[in-house]
């Protein structure tokens, strides 16, 4: 751990590296105790910078390396003297004399007690690495930076019994028994230029699946996923989730895959979901395995998505990389914006939209709004592994998923084929992306570019007004950008913003859009681009008023607001033709309908539902003729971390109060149509084997989400049925839905029972143990905090592994906000402490879970000062990571 105080890197003081590393050749001997790396470098001055200086003087080679124990280092075949090179406790500095060479150094690490999960560490027994972001700096001595580009020749050995398998990046070239007894090496060779970000190495003894893929051009890929050796049988899903990626990215991008073998290694211990090294993902075992019996339908479409993504960084991230880590929306902001597109083809597009955006809402906005707030190219970090952000993943996705919007497919397309030729093999910015899409469409985002360095979730309000006489309509846009850290709101400037839309005429029907100016229309829905501070849209032709539908699809990041009146959502409702606005109708028509009884809870009246949401929702439960997914989507009500992120104040308290009287009225008016519907589905989830598709999610979905209301209803037909689903049914979907209805019911003795038996079942299953872990965690009924802490007693639970650390300690902070919050300040505390610890071995968790705690303005005083008080409290804790260092920092400045 560092103890200087970290500093601020910053995106204006980028330069060019001063060497570069045309070779890499590496070694790597892993024992029990240690292992040894040995880098020969093969190096040359930057041509860029040789010529900026003019002839000067060759300046020194300062390299990145951190927890490295250094045991020689040889420069041009020369041995160095510890006077020879300076050492600090990053960086290695030595003097070239010429302007090609060689490096060699030699390194001690310790992969065996790394518990950050950052560098080369251990996992479940098996040796595999994370460099991602700068880990490659905790293996050896490197220019670790994105714009240094090298082949890769790595040699692994190891003991052979323990590690049978070795693997590294590209392709394997050699392999044989070393001299030394019990021991073997493997070399791999990766023809492909890359950042060290990218590389990687597995060791263990692992059992793979193994299949091919022939590419477009007539190429056999050898494709395996290699797992523990009880793990065999949950890998199919993914093995299909790839050979799908690697066909659509064919199809839609027309890219193909460029080496002869790919694979993905599982590992229980890591950070994030997957990473994308180059012919070698490294994947949480969580987004690899699946099956029927042990993962839930959200599990599988999560699977599905995180192996598209990593396999889609192949070309954007790998082939095409970031220059500077500021640049990263670069890759991720692209490469989510592809799997959303895969996932949309491969399942209902519109649900996937809708889950994206609830997402985006609720926890992008809220980042956005907190003092972490951040551009999607950020122009300074402390740590950069705090910057993995949503608004570098998800918002910028939806800044790509705008210009996809304003060029059309064919026109995105071209830019994309442009980005990716221009750039094959480079290492470039945002504003290279921008540029190819510019040059290929023959257009101008100059405006457009502020979305990537202006933060904060832009305002979009809209008024309407209708003239009777001229039988014209007009819409008015005014914009405004919130001020968020460094950047005032005053001072920002007008966004570009692709406004989809319709008008609607009382009968429901779409009419034509035709603006002032132009010819006759023909088109019902159309894009208008808003790039004023205020900027007024007038249609012809309009013969009555008309209701607008606006942002259909979510076309931009924004908040809109349009003064609707509660009828006119639910005719919204009912007739939008674009599905997500039928959607988002009902959500705000929620919205509305819960605000009233927040403010009811809040003056202590009794609560009153406004019946029109009962009976907009009870239209939608009865149309059989409506896609069963989008009908849970419906059913489901805003959550409420979302109506914490829309409240100026949030009260906590009434939100959850005003919540649930919601779901129990909806429980208690509905529960004939619910339970027709339930009894229907589950009739046929009997009847029908798991399928991981489409149609089935969606007749689960809405099974589930029926069972979910209906056990509020307390009736013994339903609590038998839900015990019997619990009981009876063949996959984790049913049975886990089955177990969070009676541990969120008032069943004590069905509850014990339940979760006893389901412990006892899966005791060996990391990943479902996890999932039982989730479930109590989030149970918003009282006394949830105990609960928790009786549960970190449990054998499964280590705070060690961060799948855990998130089922139970971030589903608590994260989804049990009633419990989280609770007046005492308890579950701040407990947070903090948890905090606390996790920073002494792995500060990227740690950083990640303290995220609750940074939004501590947005509640009342009594709970502000309870958290600014805990915040205050990890400040003073002693030596903290940068990573924890920079997100207390910021939230208490
Ligand atoms: N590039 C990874 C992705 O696909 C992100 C990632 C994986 C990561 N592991 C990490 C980032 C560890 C930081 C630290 O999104
Ligand atoms: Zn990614």
């Amino acid at each position: 751990m560092r103890t200087d105080q970290p500093k601020m890197i910053y995106l204006k003081d980028y330069q060019a590296p001063e060497y570069l590393i045309d070779e890499t050749h590496l070694t790597f001997e892993l024992f029990e105790d240690h292992s040894l790396v040995h880098a020969q470098l093969v190096m040359r001055r930057n041509p860029e910078r040789a010529q900026l200086a003019q002839g000067g003087a060759l300046p020194p080679l300062v390299l990145d390396g951190q927890l490295l124990e250094l045991l020689s280092v040889k420069l041009a075949d020369a041995e160095l003297t510890p006077q020879d090179y300076q050492l600090t406790s990053d960086s290695l500095t030595v003097q070239p004399a010429s302007e090609s060479f060689t490096l060699d150094t030699s390194v001690k690490i310790h992969p065996e007690t790394n518990t950050a999960l950052e560098g080369l560490y251990k996992s479940s027994g098996m040796f595999c690495t994370q460099c991602e972001a700068e880990g490659f700096r905790k293996i050896t001595y490197y220019l670790d930076r994105p714009d240094v580009m090298s082949k890769f020749t790595t040699t692994v050995s190891a003991n052979k019994q323990a590690f049978p398998i070795l693997l590294s990046n590209g392709n394997l070239i050699a392999a044989g028994p070393s001299e030394e007894e019990g021991r073997h090496w493997a070399t791999w060779e990766d023809p492909f230029k890359k950042p060290a970000y990218l590389f990687a190495l597995v060791a263990g003894d692992l059992w793979c699946i193994e299949d091919t893929f022939t590419t477009m051009t007539d190429r056999k890929v050898t494709l395996r996923i290699f797992v523990e050796p009880e793990n065999v049988d949950k890998c199919q899903h993914a093995m299909d989730s790839l050979k799908k990626s690697m066909r659509w990215d064919e199809e839609v991008y027309g890219r193909e895959y460029d080496l002869d073998i790919f694979m993905i290694v599982a590992v229980n211990d890591f950070n994030m979901g997957a990473m994308e090294n180059k012919g070698l993902n490294i994947f949480n075992s969580s987004a690899v395995l699946a099956r029927a019996e042990t993962a839930t339908d959200a599990a599988h479409q999560r699977v599905e998505a995180i192996v598209a993504h990593e396999y889609f960084h192949n070309w954007s991230g790998n082939r095409v990389t970031c220059r500077d880590w500021f640049q990263l929306s670069l890759k991720e902001g692209f490469t989510v914006f592809r799997d959303s597109g895969f996932s949309a083809d491969m399942n209902s597009a519109t649900v996937k939209r809708i889950q994206d955006v609830a997402y985006l809402r609720t926890h992008q906005f809220a980042e956005d709004a907190g003092p972490m707030a951040h551009a999607v190219r950020p122009d300074s970090f402390i740590e950069i592994s705090n910057f993995y952000t949503l608004t570098v993943y998800e918002k910028g996705a939806e800044v790509v998923g705008m210009i996809h919007t304003l060029l059309g497919v064919e026109g995105f397309r071209k830019g994309t084929d442009l980005f990716f030729e221009r750039h094959d093999g480079q290492a470039v910015t945002c504003d290279d992306f921008i540029k190819a899409m510019e040059d290929a469409n023959g257009v101008d985002f100059t405006q457009f570019k502020r979305w990537y360095s202006q933060a904060g979730t832009p305002r979009l309000a809209v008024t309407e007004s209708y003239d009777t006489d001229a039988k014209t309509y007009s819409l008015t846009f005014r914009q405004s950008a919130p001020t968020t850290p460094g950047q005032p709101g005053e001072q920002k400037l007008p966004f570009v913003i692709p406004v989809a839309m319709g008008l609607l005429d009382a009968e429901g029907q779409e009419l034509p859009l035709r603006l002032q100016g132009e010819a006759p229309a023909v088109n019902t829905s159309r894009v208008l681009s808003v790039t004023e501070a205020e900027q007024t849209f007038t249609f012809v032709d309009i013969a009555e008023q008309p209701l607008p539908s606006l942002l259909r699809g979510f076309s931009a990041p924004v908040k809109l607001s349009f003064p609707y009146n509660r009828d006119q959502l639910m005719f919204l409702m009912q007739h939008d033709s674009d599905g997500f606005n039928r959607w988002d109708a009902g959500q705000q028509l929620s919205v509305q309908v819960l605000q009233d009884m927040i403010a009811q809870h809040q003056k202590g009246e009794p609560l009153v539902m406004d019946q029109r949401l009962i009976t907009a929702l009870h239209t939608v439960l009865s149309d059989e003729s409506l896609d069963q997914a989008m009908v849970a989507e419906m059913l489901s009500l805003p959550g409420e971390a979302y109506l914490i992120e829309i409240s100026e104040v949030a009260d906590v308290d009434a939100i959850h109060a005003a919540r649930e009287f919601a779901r129990q009225q909806l429980a208690d008016n509905l529960s004939d149509a619910l339970w027709k519907r339930y009894q229907t589905n589950r009739e046929l989830s009997k009847q029908t084997p798991y399928v991981a598709a489409s149609e089935h999610f969606a007749r689960r979905t809405l099974q589930n989400i029926a069972l979910s209301y209906l056990m509020l209803t307390g009736k013994p037909e339903v609590l038998a049925a839900a015990i019997d689903q619990f009981d009876t049914a063949d996959n984790m979907t049913e049975r886990l839905t089955a177990l969070a209805v009676l541990v969120n019911s008032p069943f004590d003795a069905e509850k014990a029972k339940a979760l006893e038996v389901f412990a006892e079942n899966f005791k060996d299953n990391a990943l479902v143990m996890d999932q039982w872990f989730s479930v109590q965690a989030g149970s918003t009924l009282p006394g949830g905090l105990e609960r928790v802490k009786a549960l970190m007693q449990h054998p499964a639970f280590t705070m060690k592994n961060p799948n855990k650390v998130r089922a139970l300690i971030g589903a608590f902070a994260g989804q049990n906000l009633i419990n989280f919050h609770a007046a005492d300040g308890s579950g701040y505390r407990f947070l903090a402490n948890l905090v606390i610890e996790l920073n002494g071995f792995n500060p990227q968790i740690a950083s990640r879970q303290l995220a609750p705690l940074t939004r501590w303005r947005k509640y009342d005083s009594a709970r502000q000062a309870l958290m600014k008080a805990e915040l205050e409290r990890i400040l003073a804790s002693g030596p903290l990571s940068p990573d924890v260092y920079e997100v207390v920092s910021k939230s208490l400045a």
